[in-house]
Protein backbone atom coordinates (compact mmCIF):
# COMPACT_ATOMS: atom_id res chain seq x y z
CA UNK A 1 0.00 0.00 0.00
CA UNK A 2 1.38 3.81 -1.15
CA UNK A 3 -0.99 5.70 0.05
CA UNK A 4 -3.34 5.95 3.18
CA UNK A 5 -5.71 8.15 5.08
CA UNK A 6 -6.78 8.90 8.46
CA UNK A 7 -10.27 10.29 10.06
CA UNK A 8 -11.97 11.00 12.99
CA UNK A 9 -16.12 10.42 13.02
CA UNK A 10 -18.20 10.27 15.39
CA UNK A 11 -18.37 12.64 18.71
CA UNK A 12 -14.92 13.48 19.60
CA UNK A 13 -12.27 12.21 22.28
CA UNK A 14 -9.09 12.90 24.10
CA UNK A 15 -6.40 11.01 22.25
CA UNK A 16 -7.92 11.17 18.81
CA UNK A 17 -5.20 13.50 17.81
CA UNK A 18 -2.69 10.89 19.95
CA UNK A 19 -4.04 8.32 16.85
CA UNK A 20 -3.23 10.78 13.80
CA UNK A 21 -0.45 11.01 15.29
CA UNK A 22 0.50 7.10 15.78
CA UNK A 23 -0.84 6.89 12.90
CA UNK A 24 0.93 9.31 10.73
CA UNK A 25 4.38 8.63 11.94
CA UNK A 26 4.30 4.88 11.22
CA UNK A 27 2.95 5.21 8.05
CA UNK A 28 5.62 7.43 6.67
CA UNK A 29 8.14 5.20 8.65
CA UNK A 30 6.91 2.11 6.21
CA UNK A 31 7.67 4.47 3.65
CA UNK A 32 3.66 5.09 2.66
CA UNK A 33 2.11 8.61 2.44
CA UNK A 34 -0.09 9.97 4.61
CA UNK A 35 -3.18 12.65 4.52
CA UNK A 36 -5.71 13.60 6.85
CA UNK A 37 -9.50 13.12 5.72
CA UNK A 38 -11.31 16.39 7.51
CA UNK A 39 -14.78 16.12 9.48
CA UNK A 40 -14.72 12.20 9.50
CA UNK A 41 -16.49 10.71 6.17
CA UNK A 42 -17.96 14.11 5.00
CA UNK A 43 -14.35 14.97 4.02
CA UNK A 44 -14.00 11.88 1.67
CA UNK A 45 -17.40 12.26 0.29
CA UNK A 46 -16.33 15.98 -0.75
CA UNK A 47 -12.81 15.09 -1.17
CA UNK A 48 -11.82 17.76 2.20
CA UNK A 49 -8.40 16.22 2.31
CA UNK A 50 -4.62 17.61 3.69
CA UNK A 51 -1.34 15.73 3.05
CA UNK A 52 -0.14 14.58 6.91
CA UNK A 53 3.78 14.94 7.36
CA UNK A 54 5.82 14.39 10.54
CA UNK A 55 5.77 17.81 11.31
CA UNK A 56 2.07 18.42 10.70
CA UNK A 57 1.40 16.14 13.63
CA UNK A 58 4.13 17.58 15.68
CA UNK A 59 2.54 19.05 19.30
CA UNK A 60 -0.95 17.27 19.18
CA UNK A 61 -0.77 14.32 21.53
CA UNK A 62 -1.60 16.28 24.08
CA UNK A 63 -4.25 18.30 22.56
CA UNK A 64 -8.07 16.94 23.34
CA UNK A 65 -10.19 17.26 20.24
CA UNK A 66 -9.17 16.25 17.30
CA UNK A 67 -6.97 18.24 14.47
CA UNK A 68 -9.01 16.49 11.82
CA UNK A 69 -12.28 17.91 13.11
CA UNK A 70 -15.31 15.20 13.55
CA UNK A 71 -19.20 14.61 12.38
CA UNK A 72 -21.71 12.06 12.24
CA UNK A 73 -22.24 11.96 8.26
CA UNK A 74 -25.50 10.46 7.25
CA UNK A 75 -24.80 10.53 3.29
CA UNK A 76 -22.50 7.74 4.25
CA UNK A 77 -25.41 5.46 5.29
CA UNK A 78 -26.61 5.35 1.47
CA UNK A 79 -24.90 3.90 -1.46
CA UNK A 80 -24.45 7.26 -3.51
CA UNK A 81 -22.28 8.79 -0.33
CA UNK A 82 -20.34 5.56 -0.52
CA UNK A 83 -19.76 5.82 -4.38
CA UNK A 84 -18.69 9.62 -3.76
CA UNK A 85 -16.21 8.47 -0.85
CA UNK A 86 -14.91 5.52 -2.93
CA UNK A 87 -14.71 8.15 -6.17
CA UNK A 88 -12.65 10.82 -3.86
CA UNK A 89 -10.43 7.78 -2.88
CA UNK A 90 -8.83 6.42 -6.43
CA UNK A 91 -9.21 10.39 -7.71
CA UNK A 92 -5.91 10.76 -4.84
CA UNK A 93 -4.77 7.29 -4.57
CA UNK A 94 -5.64 6.93 -0.95
CA UNK A 95 -5.60 2.66 -0.70
CA UNK A 96 -6.60 2.71 2.61
CA UNK A 97 -8.19 4.41 6.15
CA UNK A 98 -7.87 4.39 9.43
CA UNK A 99 -10.79 5.27 11.21
CA UNK A 100 -11.16 6.19 14.34
CA UNK A 101 -15.38 6.54 16.23
CA UNK A 102 -16.92 4.18 17.41
CA UNK A 103 -19.87 1.51 16.44
CA UNK A 104 -21.31 3.93 13.67
CA UNK A 105 -18.23 4.83 12.72
CA UNK A 106 -17.36 0.93 11.96
CA UNK A 107 -20.81 0.25 10.33
CA UNK A 108 -19.33 3.02 7.49
CA UNK A 109 -15.87 1.43 7.41
CA UNK A 110 -17.11 -1.79 6.77
CA UNK A 111 -19.25 -0.39 3.78
CA UNK A 112 -16.40 0.96 2.30
CA UNK A 113 -13.79 -2.21 2.91
CA UNK A 114 -16.78 -3.82 1.03
CA UNK A 115 -16.64 -1.74 -1.82
CA UNK A 116 -12.30 -1.87 -2.16
CA UNK A 117 -11.11 0.87 0.10
CA UNK A 118 -9.49 -0.86 3.02
CA UNK A 119 -10.57 0.32 6.34
CA UNK A 120 -9.50 -0.58 10.00
CA UNK A 121 -11.21 0.73 12.76
CA UNK A 122 -9.62 2.23 15.50
CA UNK A 123 -12.04 2.90 18.93
CA UNK A 124 -12.61 6.02 19.88
CA UNK A 125 -15.54 7.15 22.43
CA UNK A 126 -15.55 8.28 25.82
CA UNK A 127 -18.47 5.94 26.66
CA UNK A 128 -16.47 2.52 26.35
CA UNK A 129 -19.20 1.10 24.48
CA UNK A 130 -17.61 -0.62 22.21
CA UNK A 131 -17.77 -4.58 22.27
CA UNK A 132 -14.91 -6.00 21.02
CA UNK A 133 -12.18 -3.98 23.21
CA UNK A 134 -12.54 -3.77 26.75
CA UNK A 135 -11.14 -0.23 26.52
CA UNK A 136 -11.93 3.20 23.81
CA UNK A 137 -9.57 5.87 23.58
CA UNK A 138 -11.38 8.93 25.60
CA UNK A 139 -12.63 6.88 28.91
CA UNK A 140 -9.96 7.12 31.18
CA UNK A 141 -10.02 10.78 30.47
CA UNK A 142 -13.60 11.30 30.87
CA UNK A 143 -13.33 9.31 33.70
CA UNK A 144 -11.31 11.84 35.31
CA UNK A 145 -13.05 14.96 33.92
CA UNK A 146 -16.20 13.81 35.80
CA UNK A 147 -14.31 12.88 38.66
CA UNK A 148 -12.40 15.81 39.28
CA UNK A 149 -16.15 17.70 38.28
CA UNK A 150 -18.05 15.28 40.83
CA UNK A 151 -15.26 16.45 43.48
CA UNK A 152 -16.13 19.81 43.16
CA UNK A 153 -19.68 19.09 43.31
CA UNK A 154 -18.93 17.21 46.74
CA UNK A 155 -17.25 20.24 48.02
CA UNK A 156 -20.78 22.48 47.90
CA UNK A 157 -22.92 19.59 48.61
CA UNK A 158 -21.08 19.49 52.13
CA UNK A 159 -20.79 23.30 52.71
CA UNK A 160 -24.83 23.00 52.37
CA UNK A 161 -26.04 19.66 53.72
CA UNK A 162 -27.42 18.70 50.42
CA UNK A 163 -27.64 15.83 48.14
CA UNK A 164 -26.30 16.26 44.52
CA UNK A 165 -26.89 14.50 42.03
CA UNK A 166 -24.98 14.60 39.22
CA UNK A 167 -25.23 12.90 35.29
CA UNK A 168 -22.10 11.77 33.80
CA UNK A 169 -22.46 11.15 29.61
CA UNK A 170 -22.22 7.69 28.35
CA UNK A 171 -25.08 7.49 26.02
CA UNK A 172 -26.85 4.47 26.46
CA UNK A 173 -23.60 2.52 29.23
CA UNK A 174 -23.18 3.16 32.28
CA UNK A 175 -19.42 2.53 32.21
CA UNK A 176 -18.60 6.07 32.79
CA UNK A 177 -21.05 6.26 36.18
CA UNK A 178 -19.91 3.31 37.74
CA UNK A 179 -16.76 4.01 37.47
CA UNK A 180 -17.21 8.11 38.29
CA UNK A 181 -19.79 6.63 40.91
CA UNK A 182 -16.93 4.27 43.05
CA UNK A 183 -14.37 6.49 42.70
CA UNK A 184 -16.10 9.78 43.99
CA UNK A 185 -17.82 7.42 46.53
CA UNK A 186 -20.91 8.27 45.75
CA UNK A 187 -24.27 7.36 47.59
CA UNK A 188 -25.72 5.52 45.10
CA UNK A 189 -25.06 4.70 41.67
CA UNK A 190 -28.18 4.49 38.88
CA UNK A 191 -27.22 3.10 35.33
CA UNK A 192 -29.08 1.00 32.77
CA UNK A 193 -27.49 -2.04 33.70
CA UNK A 194 -28.66 -2.16 36.94
CA UNK A 195 -32.12 -2.76 38.22
CA UNK A 196 -32.96 -0.22 40.97
CA UNK A 197 -35.80 1.78 42.28
CA UNK A 198 -36.24 5.28 43.63
CA UNK A 199 -37.06 3.52 47.14
CA UNK A 200 -33.67 1.92 46.86
CA UNK A 201 -31.65 4.96 46.20
CA UNK A 202 -34.35 7.06 49.06
CA UNK A 203 -33.41 4.16 51.36
CA UNK A 204 -29.93 4.56 50.90
CA UNK A 205 -29.49 8.03 51.72
CA UNK A 206 -31.92 8.06 55.01
CA UNK A 207 -29.52 4.94 55.85
CA UNK A 208 -26.82 7.54 55.88
CA UNK A 209 -28.12 9.88 57.02
CA UNK A 210 -29.17 8.02 60.38
CA UNK A 211 -25.35 7.36 60.94
CA UNK A 212 -24.45 11.02 60.25
CA UNK A 213 -24.03 11.27 56.50
CA UNK A 214 -24.65 15.22 56.33
CA UNK A 215 -24.54 15.31 52.41
CA UNK A 216 -24.81 13.00 49.31
CA UNK A 217 -23.47 12.31 45.90
CA UNK A 218 -25.77 10.31 43.39
CA UNK A 219 -24.58 9.60 39.92
CA UNK A 220 -26.79 8.86 37.14
CA UNK A 221 -25.88 7.89 33.97
CA UNK A 222 -26.94 9.85 30.98
CA UNK A 223 -28.91 6.83 29.32
CA UNK A 224 -31.55 6.91 32.93
CA UNK A 225 -31.58 10.69 32.37
CA UNK A 226 -34.41 12.41 34.45
CA UNK A 227 -32.00 14.07 36.82
CA UNK A 228 -34.06 16.59 37.98
CA UNK A 229 -36.86 14.88 38.52
CA UNK A 230 -34.77 12.20 40.85
CA UNK A 231 -33.48 15.36 42.59
CA UNK A 232 -37.09 16.88 43.33
CA UNK A 233 -38.17 13.21 44.44
CA UNK A 234 -35.28 13.01 46.71
CA UNK A 235 -35.57 16.02 48.18
CA UNK A 236 -39.30 15.06 49.02
CA UNK A 237 -38.65 11.89 50.73
CA UNK A 238 -35.96 12.66 52.67
CA UNK A 239 -36.26 16.30 53.38
CA UNK A 240 -32.36 16.58 51.83
CA UNK A 241 -31.81 19.99 49.73
CA UNK A 242 -31.21 18.64 46.22
CA UNK A 243 -29.56 19.82 43.24
CA UNK A 244 -28.72 18.11 39.79
CA UNK A 245 -26.17 18.76 37.62
CA UNK A 246 -25.56 17.50 33.92
CA UNK A 247 -22.28 17.76 33.52
CA UNK A 248 -22.20 17.41 29.62
CA UNK A 249 -20.11 18.33 26.92
CA UNK A 250 -16.98 19.25 29.66
CA UNK A 251 -16.43 15.13 29.54
CA UNK A 252 -15.33 15.13 26.03
CA UNK A 253 -12.90 17.56 25.97
CA UNK A 254 -8.97 18.23 27.93
CA UNK A 255 -5.83 16.90 27.68
CA UNK A 256 -5.71 13.41 27.07
CA UNK A 257 -4.20 11.09 30.04
CA UNK A 258 -1.42 9.02 30.27
CA UNK A 259 -3.49 5.47 29.12
CA UNK A 260 -5.57 7.37 26.72
CA UNK A 261 -2.19 8.48 24.46
CA UNK A 262 -0.40 5.08 25.12
CA UNK A 263 -3.72 3.15 24.11
CA UNK A 264 -3.83 6.20 21.16
CA UNK A 265 -0.69 5.17 20.13
CA UNK A 266 -0.24 1.62 20.17
CA UNK A 267 -3.82 0.95 18.22
CA UNK A 268 -2.42 4.07 15.44
CA UNK A 269 0.36 1.76 15.26
CA UNK A 270 -1.07 -1.68 15.01
CA UNK A 271 -3.98 -0.61 12.86
CA UNK A 272 -1.34 1.09 9.97
CA UNK A 273 0.81 -2.87 10.52
CA UNK A 274 -2.52 -4.36 9.17
CA UNK A 275 -3.38 -1.91 6.67
CA UNK A 276 0.60 -2.43 5.01
CA UNK A 277 0.04 -6.11 5.06
CA UNK A 278 -2.67 -5.13 2.89
CA UNK A 279 -5.26 -6.42 6.01
CA UNK A 280 -8.64 -3.95 6.21
CA UNK A 281 -12.05 -4.58 7.15
CA UNK A 282 -10.61 -5.36 10.73
CA UNK A 283 -11.05 -3.20 14.39
CA UNK A 284 -8.30 -3.25 16.18
CA UNK A 285 -8.60 -3.22 20.29
CA UNK A 286 -7.70 -4.10 23.72
CA UNK A 287 -8.18 -7.48 25.38
CA UNK A 288 -6.57 -8.47 28.49
CA UNK A 289 -3.80 -6.04 27.85
CA UNK A 290 -3.05 -7.23 24.68
CA UNK A 291 -3.91 -5.86 21.30
CA UNK A 292 -6.35 -7.75 19.06
CA UNK A 293 -8.23 -7.33 15.90
CA UNK A 294 -11.45 -8.99 14.90
CA UNK A 295 -13.89 -8.38 11.26
CA UNK A 296 -15.56 -5.45 11.44
CA UNK A 297 -19.17 -7.27 10.93
CA UNK A 298 -17.68 -9.78 13.64
CA UNK A 299 -16.83 -7.05 16.20
CA UNK A 300 -20.35 -5.77 15.63
CA UNK A 301 -22.35 -8.52 16.52
CA UNK A 302 -20.07 -9.04 20.30
CA UNK A 303 -21.72 -8.40 23.28
CA UNK A 304 -19.78 -6.72 26.71
CA UNK A 305 -20.60 -7.87 29.74
CA UNK A 306 -20.84 -5.39 32.37
CA UNK A 307 -18.89 -4.33 35.57
CA UNK A 308 -21.66 -6.35 37.92
CA UNK A 309 -19.04 -7.22 40.11
CA UNK A 310 -17.42 -3.69 40.34
CA UNK A 311 -21.21 -2.11 40.90
CA UNK A 312 -22.05 -4.84 43.83
CA UNK A 313 -18.39 -3.62 45.85
CA UNK A 314 -19.37 0.09 44.98
CA UNK A 315 -22.79 -0.68 46.21
CA UNK A 316 -21.41 -2.53 49.41
CA UNK A 317 -18.95 0.31 50.54
CA UNK A 318 -21.43 3.41 50.17
CA UNK A 319 -23.10 4.35 53.23
O1 LIG B 1 -20.57 9.21 22.22
C1 LIG B 1 -20.06 10.27 22.94
C2 LIG B 1 -21.17 11.15 23.46
O2 LIG B 1 -20.60 12.22 24.18
C3 LIG B 1 -22.21 10.43 24.33
O3 LIG B 1 -21.76 10.22 25.64
C4 LIG B 1 -23.38 11.36 24.20
O4 LIG B 1 -24.58 10.65 24.35
C5 LIG B 1 -23.25 11.90 22.81
O5 LIG B 1 -21.91 11.67 22.39
C6 LIG B 1 -23.55 13.36 22.67
O6 LIG B 1 -23.49 13.69 21.32
P1 LIG B 1 -23.48 15.18 20.75
O7 LIG B 1 -22.09 15.71 20.88
O8 LIG B 1 -23.90 15.02 19.34
O9 LIG B 1 -24.44 15.98 21.58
Amino acid sequence: MKKIGVLTSGGDAPGMNAVIRAVTRSAIAKGMEVVGVLRGYNGLISGDIIPLTVRSVSDIIQRGGTMLYTARCAEFRYEEGLQKAKHTCIENGIEGIVVVGGDGSFRGAADLSARGILCVGVPGTIDNDISMTEYTIGYDTAMNTAMEMVDKLRDTAQSHDRCSIVEVMGRNAGYIALNTGIACGATYIITQEEPYTMQDVIAKIQNARASGKHHFIIVVAEGIGNSEQIAKQIEQATGVESRATILGHVQRGGSPTVRDRIVASQLGYYAVDLLSKGIGNRVVGIQNNQVVDYDIQKALKMTKEFEHELYRIANEISF
